[in-house]
């Protein structure tokens, strides 16, 4: 897989447009990103590994694909993560969940770990990091240490938009962990949110502010 994949995908890209208007209500922000993330998780797991079953139809046997090896995990970082969880979920219910808590120290501005709980064996499981926006990168790049330091190996990062800046720090720091996202936007500003974005993620799935 390339380190940036782009889904130019018309419906992706015609429901990112409305996510990112101002006026879209919270209920509509909410409902879009679940349907997104559906299509995002298609393009996500295409590389998920194969192998073969041996099966019956009502016609006759057969040898039929289907997925090899331990169910995948999903980490979503709290706690915009979770808008995009809910959808992936319907697509791949059996995945195992983990969450992910990192909050900013406001000295040191480094990210500081305050909650994680994530499935075993991801030495043998695809990990499928989620955050709906990857700004400075900070937060991801941090994450994804915390699950290479519990053996994870094959780790993909999903977010919904990427600021180059991200993309360059967590090239910087895990060149090994592909990135999907619907869009790479212009920079960040100087309070770290994306321009043009769409405003901070977690206030517009949940209605905060
Ligand atoms: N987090 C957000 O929710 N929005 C941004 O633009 C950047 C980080």
């Amino acid at each position: 897989m390339d380190h940036v994949t782009v889904v130019a995908h018309p419906l992706v890209q015609h429901k990112l447009t409305i996510m990112r208007n101002r006026e879209t209500s919270t209920a509509g922000f909410r409902r879009l990103l679940k349907e997104i993330s559906l299509l995002l998780a298609y393009e996500v797991t295409r590389e998920l590994d194969m192998t073969t079953v041996e099966i019956e139809t009502p016609l006759c046997p057969m040898t039929a694909p289907t997925l090899e090896g331990k169910k995948l995990a999903l980490i979503s970082i709290l706690r915009a993560g979770n808008g995009l969880l809910d959808g992936i979920l319907e697509l791949i219910p059996a995945a195992r969940v983990g969450f992910i808590g990192l909050y900013r120290d406001p000295v040191t501005l480094q990210p500081v770990q305050y909650y994680c709980k994530v499935p075993d064996m991801l030495d043998s499981r695809m990990c499928i990091v989620v955050d709906p926006m990857l700004a400075t990168g900070n937060s991801s790049a941090a994450a994804v240490s915390l699950l290479k330091d519990r053996g994870a190996r094959n780790i993909r990062f999903l977010c919904l938009l990427a600021a180059p800046e991200g993309i360059a720090r967590m090239r910087a720091a895990h060149p090994d962990v592909p990135i999907v996202t619907a869009a790479v936007d212009s920079h960040l500003n100087d309070h770290g949110y994306i321009v043009p974005g769409l405003g901070d993620a977690g206030d517009r799935m949940f209605g905060t502010k």
